[in-house]
């Protein structure tokens, strides 16, 4: 029998991190929803076994290293290994809206909060995971960036995008995705694969309700990344199968 494989999700209480762990679970695979308040997240991972599928809410606050580390050793201890990390959990600080440019009115503290959870919490709790996905045959590492991190998108005033600039949001992702490329280089020698995933405006918390999209594919650009063959890219940036430009 061949093993199950493994795989976490952060930020999987709601939203895209639900969905996703949905279809991975979909896929046969054993999923670990994080949350950062999973008492509240019970009802959630209710529904997706109520589905028929396999998966387990993990206590997971990404900004929290006590509560990495308790993960990390839960993991081991049942497990002995990752095989996918999803890092899907972010914020879009209240003070930003979606379509503003908040470059001068941001403050300080709300700018260093999206970089305490979008990045450095990635950040943390990657490095942290690290030693479970080299133990894993065929270790997948997706980041959930967004199409508003791209350095080439904002510095062309002609894209229809160009307009849009929360800047915590925007730069903090832009950081996760020189995290990606980092890695990626960094693992190279490895079976373990690091890519960057725009979901698409999506129906979220952090999309909001004029979105057209909804979770459900949304997600999929994150599950195939996830899901990659050994032929698969590493340190790249896609929606869906399209590669995007940094
Ligand atoms: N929706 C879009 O249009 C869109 C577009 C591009 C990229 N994205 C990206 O997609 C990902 C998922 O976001 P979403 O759209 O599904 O938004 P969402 O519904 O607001 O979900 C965000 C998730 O992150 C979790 N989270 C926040 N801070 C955390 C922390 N410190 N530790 C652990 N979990 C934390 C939230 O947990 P709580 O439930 O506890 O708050 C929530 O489960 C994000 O990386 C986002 O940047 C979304």
């Amino acid at each position: 029998m061949t093993e199950k494989t493994i795989a976490l999700v952060t930020g999987a209480a709601r939203g895209l991190g639900l969905e996703t762990g949905r279809q991975l679970a979909g896929l046969g695979i054993t999923v670990l929803l994080g949350a950062r308040r999973a008492d509240e997240a019970q009802g959630a991972a209710g529904g997706l076994r109520a589905e028929g599928l396999e998966v387990e809410l993990v206590q997971l606050d990404i900004t929290d290293p006590g509560q990495i580390e308790t993960a990390r050793q839960q993991i081991e201890t049942r497990y002995g290994r990752l095989d996918i990390l999803v890092n899907n959990a972010a914020i879009k600080h209240p003070e930003e809206r979606l379509f503003e440019n908040s470059t001068l009115s941001i403050s300080e503290a709300a700018l260093r909060a999206t970089f305490e959870v979008n990045f450095f919490g990635t950040v943390a709790a990657t490095r942290a995971f690290l030693p479970l996905l080299r133990k894993s045959e065929a270790g997948r590492i997706v980041n959930v960036s967004s199409m508003m991190a791209s350095l080439a998108i904002h510095s062309d005033p002609r894209h229809p995008m160009s307009d849009v600039k929360p800047f915590a949001y925007d730069a903090s992702k832009a950081a996760l995705n020189q995290f990606t490329i980092h890695l990626a280089a960094a693992l190279r020698h490895t079976p373990i694969k690091v890519n960057a995933a725009h979901p698409g405006w999506v129906r979220t918390g952090i999309g909001g309700d004029e979105a057209p999209m909804e979770p459900e594919e949304g997600a999929r650009t994150a599950v195939r990344l996830a899901t990659l063959g050994p032929d698969g890219p590493t340190g790249k940036f896609f929606h869906f199968d399209q590669e995007l430009p940094w």
